[in-house]
């Protein structure tokens, strides 16, 4: 079955949300499509999901994989100042919600990479790519697409080479939970009224949750890479790092790429 705003309805916290999701058959990239209806003033809490992506993009100039029946890729337009958070918080704050929905739906206790991918049981289930759009002629303006792309069950023909190793899927076996309720569990814990969100609580949830606290990870930058311990994270979801000289370092989550500590 494919998703459809009718199929996620009965699971839909509030009717709001509802009236502002759009689902199509097939898009370049949900992200790429939700930043045209922003620019054309489509508001706060619009949700943009396909079926599937030609394009459909990760972190870091990366492709996200996006066949059609075993995912969901959806996009959500965000006003920082209607959803009264911290644009840095974002990703963070994503995380933790599909974390919590794939946890409402299929009992597994996701965790996650810092910053943006959620795993279970060492692979990959979900990718996060919060964009930010701004516009030079108005001081202040700010919009962010949160995309996120989730693995719900593994296509027949398995996942490409170059992904087998660290992709998975939230269902191996087959399920009666519809693609449909998760992508509404997610809509919700984003965007409902409800969804209570203070800053130090998604911080706790958040740390609660990463794979690498206190082990030993590779830190990949443009121009140097190093290996180092994960301390913590701050208040703004930023890593922080002990090298191996003593020196900690925090790393934002634009200029690093980290392998390693994949597993509990
Ligand atoms: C990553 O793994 O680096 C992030 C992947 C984000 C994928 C989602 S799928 C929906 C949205 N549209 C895109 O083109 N990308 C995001």
């Amino acid at each position: 079955m494919k998703i459809s705003v009718q199929g996620m309805i009965p699971y839909l916290r509030d009717n709001s949300i509802s009236d502002k999701i759009l689902v199509y058959d097939s898009l370049d990239s949900t992200n790429e499509y939700a930043k045209k209806l922003a620019r054309s003033e489509a508001g706060h809490g619009t949700i943009v999901i396909a079926e599937s992506q030609t394009s459909g993009k990760g972190r870091h100039g990366r492709k996200f994989f996006s066949p059609p029946g075993h995912g969901i890729y959806m996009s959500m337009i965000l006003h920082p100042r209607k959803h009264r958070l911290d644009p840095a918080l974002t990703t963070p704050f994503a995380a933790v919600a599909v974390c919590e929905a794939i946890e409402a739906v299929s009992g597994s206790e996701p965790r996650i990479k810092w910053v943006n991918d959620v795993f279970i049981d060492g692979k990959k289930v979900c990718g996060i790519l919060a964009e930010s759009v701004t516009d030079p002629n108005i001081p202040g303006y700010q919009l962010i697409i949160l995309g996120i792309g989730i693995n719900f069950s593994c296509p027949e023909t398995g996942f490409p080479d170059s992904l087998h190793q660290v992709a998975g899927a939230i269902f191996t076996s087959s399920t009666s939970v519809t693609r449909d309720r998760l992508a509404a569990e997610v809509a919700n814990r984003i965007l409902s009224p409800q969804s209570t969100h203070s800053e130090n609580q998604i911080i706790e949830k958040y740390r609660a949750r990463l794979l690498m606290l206190g082990k030993k990870i590779m830190v990949a930058g443009s121009d140097e890479s190093y290996e180092a311990t994960a301390i913590d994270i701050d208040d703004s979801g930023r890593l922080i790092v002990q090298k191996e000289t003593g020196e900690t370092v925090s790393l934002f989550s634009g200029e690093i790429s980290i392998r390693g500590a994949l597993t509990t």
